[in-house]
């Protein structure tokens, strides 16, 4: 297909944080693969080939994994930026590369189920300059909030406001005319959602939102995180590039689950990684070589590399560093996180009283 797909990547996944201290948020293993290879694999069942990925932290791991990007039926090629210049300004830089009229830009790290032809017809029959993928969320005033008119036209476009006037926010998927790229502002960082879209609105530009109802989260945070890659696991969330058949857990190569351990929910055992006799195990992530040990109960977290949950402890929406270890009895709930390599030992943390 005769369009450029950039991807920004370039973020430093704060919120994901201690996990991305590792590795940049798309390189998270989502579902068995780093969460940008569902993504890639979508945009390769459009039909599209050429993709520019605009890096700044951590670039090196991206380059690493996805080369040149054969392997995966793709043409990548990698923008980097020193100092992070900002979602509008590294959409600028990706200006000179471009070889098509029309670019599709994805934010690396909503998962989507979009239909991408769709979109792109849409934005030509629309005649817009930018078409913004939009969706609908509960919680308006931590995304874009985007108004439209009776036709679709972009009336307001507002990043995190605290009192947004609706529920439709933009899905961080965009497909631009070349012109616009290239009239962003170059050599500063520059916020597409704050700077060049309010702009564009207010100037008259055609902007216009596709609102389709299909599938959509972003994984900024470990909450979404983990659902996101639970929906990968169980089907949920479509993307061809599943290591293996959908259901109720991923078990990777070279995993041991003890058979008297229960896994569900949607749980991806990464490879190397143990589960123990006993041990209930719901709707989380384990990442290579975690260990969680016997009558251990683990709900919606994340165990990092080697992480170790001890016997009997019991997490619920918990984030462990890399190498992190829970010590035997200890209760996690509500959000915890821990750090890399840092020992709870036994005993150690309670959430609950005796009783
Ligand atoms: N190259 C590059 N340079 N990439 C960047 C930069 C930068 O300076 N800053 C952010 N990114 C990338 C991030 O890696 C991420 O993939 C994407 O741009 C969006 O950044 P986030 O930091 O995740 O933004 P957000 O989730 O708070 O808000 C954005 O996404 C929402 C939808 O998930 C906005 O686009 C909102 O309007 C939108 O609703
Ligand atoms: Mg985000």
């Amino acid at each position: 297909m005769q369009v450029d797909a950039v991807i920004l990547v370039g973020g430093l996944g704060t919120r994901l944080r201690p996990l991305t201290l590792s590795a940049p948020k798309p390189m998270l293993p989502t579902a068995g693969v780093p969460f940008l290879a569902h993504l890639l694999s979508r945009i390769r069942a459009s039909g599209i080939e050429h993709v520019l990925l605009a890096t700044s932290y951590q670039a090196a791991i991206f380059t690493d994994y996805f080369g040149d990007g054969r392997r995966f039926g793709l043409e990548i090629e990698y923008l980097h930026e020193d100092t992070p210049m900002g979602t509008g300004g590294a959409i600028r830089n990706a200006a000179e590369h471009l070889r098509f009229d029309t670019t599709l830009v994805f934010n690396g790290d909503s998962l989507s189920g979009v239909d991408l032809r769709a979109l792109l017809d849409y934005h030509a029959e629309s005649a817009a300059d930018v078409t913004v993928s939009l969706a609908t969320v509960s919680d308006p005033a931590a995304y874009g909030c985007v108004v439209t008119d009776h036709r679709g036209r972009v009336t307001a476009f507002l990043e995190k406001s605290p009192n947004p006037p609706g529920n439709q926010i933009n899905a961080g998927l965009y497909a631009l005319r070349r012109p616009v790229l290239a009239a962003i502002p170059a050599g500063r960082p520059v916020s597409l959602e704050r700077e060049v879209l309010p702009q564009l609105i207010g100037s008259g530009t055609p902007v216009f939102g596709y609102a389709g109802d299909s599938y959509w989260r972003d994984i900024g945070q470990p909450s979404d995180f983990v659902a996101a890659s639970a929906d990968l696991v169980r089907g949920i969330a479509p993307s061809a590039a599943l290591p293996g058949p959908p259901g109720e857990a991923m078990i990777l190569g070279g995993a041991a689950v003890d058979d008297l351990a229960k896994i569900g929910g949607g749980t991806t055992v990464g490879a190397a990684a143990v589960i123990e006799s006993g041990a209930i195990v719901d709707g989380c992530v384990l990442f290579e070589g975690a260990r969680i040990s016997a009558g251990a109960i683990v709900r919606r977290s994340v165990l990092g590399f080697g992480a170790r949950v001890g016997r009997g402890a019991h997490l619920e929406d918990a984030v462990l560093g890399d190498r992190s270890s829970v010590g035997v009895g200890v209760e996690l709930l509500a959000g915890a996180r821990v750090w890399p390599d840092v020992v709870l030992a036994d005993h150690s943390v309670r959430f609950s009283s005796d009783t």
